[in-house]
């Protein structure tokens, strides 16, 4: 028989505890499915006008490798409002979802043995992007500080050396909800700058932040080649996970890059998908704020319960979709998942799925019903009584 001789960076990804969790749940009869980072509302009808009027007027064809200019300059438009400054359209690299934006900037920045720092905990696929391309990831823990998620930024700074390729950040952090702060972005920044180590900043959630319109960002302050990577969504804010459409700001100079590794990687996003994203940017600000509405419905029903329930400890996020609890006296997160999930049909994410910081918590996505949740909720209860 043949040696079955996979590469040993392929053998070493884990298996993501979402999905042990989410494939059990899907042999399951009533579950409430609260473990994937998906809103249960469908995408705008904008979207979907746009997508079959694209293709019932024959947009059926290949695209350029870093995405057609009118949506390029769609985002170009949005970005440099949001941000206030200008933001170019020959930064920005369509790509066919934020998990395939991370690759390409994965592949585009590090070379095999290559240090990167993260944050845990943290959305384990953003690491796993880097160590595909080889690169070896080191990691710092939030802490918690007057009731909040925290960063301590001195000692997160004080390893940033020039060994350190890459720095990557998710805010507002999936699954905790943290935001950076906007000054410690630029003491951040000022540092990387000194070690000529690239801020990647994954902003899948940059719409979703409590406080105001966008989370603070790089691209507030950032000069357009200082060595920065936003990379962004139309999963989240609009409602379009299963459309596969997301973008790369960069300095200009990763352009034809970014353009070459989209071309071997997929060749580029599909049209009509594009035409759905652009609407979107162009028009779909209303959808934004709807979702928001609806989530901060979901949210003071989630905390309402969650306060009334013994046992159970979180911090109030500030940002994307998720409420990050821990539960006294558990500390195996995927069997306590596990249990709940056959017992009261409720799925969530174990926190273990985040990293070792995660072990002990539990992530709930609400951007769900506010029945729904607190038929949840109610479930979650009785088991903790029982
Ligand atoms: C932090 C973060 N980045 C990126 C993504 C990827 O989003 P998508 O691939 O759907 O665009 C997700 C999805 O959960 C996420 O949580």
């Amino acid at each position: 028989m043949n040696e079955i001789n996979l590469s040993s960076r392929s053998l070493a990804l884990q298996a993501s505890e979402i999905r042990i969790i989410a494939e059990e749940a899907m042999n399951l009869q009533s579950v409430i499915p609260l473990y994937f980072g998906e809103s249960a509302w469908q995408t705008d009808p904008l979207a979907v006008g746009a997508a079959i009027d694209a293709l019932q007027h024959g947009d059926h064809f290949y695209q350029p490798n870093n995405g057609r200019k009118s949506l390029r300059e769609a985002i170009s438009r949005y970005l440099s409002k949001l941000h206030s400054q200008p933001i170019d359209a020959d930064r920005i690299t369509v790509t066919a979802s934020g998990t395939q934006a991370l690759a390409i900037t994965a592949q585009a920045i590090v070379d095999p043995g290559d240090n990167v720092l993260c944050i845990q905990p943290g959305w384990p696929n953003i690491p796993c992007a880097f160590e595909i391309a080889g690169a070896k990831v080191q990691y710092q823990h939030l802490g918690i500080k007057d009731d909040r998620w925290n960063l301590d930024i001195d000692r997160f700074t004080n390893s940033i050396t020039p060994q350190i390729k890459a720095v990557l950040i998710n805010s507002p952090s999936n699954p905790t909800g943290w935001v950076m702060p906007s000054c410690d972005q630029e003491v951040l920044l000022e540092k990387c700058r000194k070690t000529g180590t690239w801020l990647v900043f994954d902003e899948v959630y940059s719409r979703l932040y409590q406080k105001g319109k966008a989370a603070p960002s790089p691209l507030d302050f950032a000069l357009p080649d200082d060595r920065v990577i936003s990379i962004n969504s139309f999963s989240k804010a609009w409602s379009m996970t299963g459309w596969r459409l997301g973008w790369v700001a960069a300095p200009k100079a990763t352009y034809p890059t970014l353009g070459k590794l989209t071309e071997f990687n997929i060749a580029c996003a599909p049209g009509f998908v594009q035409a759905a994203g652009e609407n979107m940017i162009n028009a779909g600000e209303k959808a934004i704020s709807d979702l928001k509405h609806k989530l901060e419905q979901s949210y003071t029903e989630v905390e309402t319960n969650m306060k009334t329930i013994e046992k159970i400890g979180f911090i109030q996020p500030d940002g994307a979709f998720y409420l990050f609890f821990s539960i006294d006296g558990i500390e195996n997160s995927l069997e306590f998942a596990r249990r709940l999930l056959r017992e009261t049909g409720v799925g969530l994410a174990p926190g273990s799925a985040f990293g070792e910081a995660g072990s002990g918590y539990f992530r709930l996505c609400y951007a769900n019903p506010v029945t729904l949740l607190s038929e949840a909720l109610s479930r979650l209860d009785g088991f903790l009584q029982s």
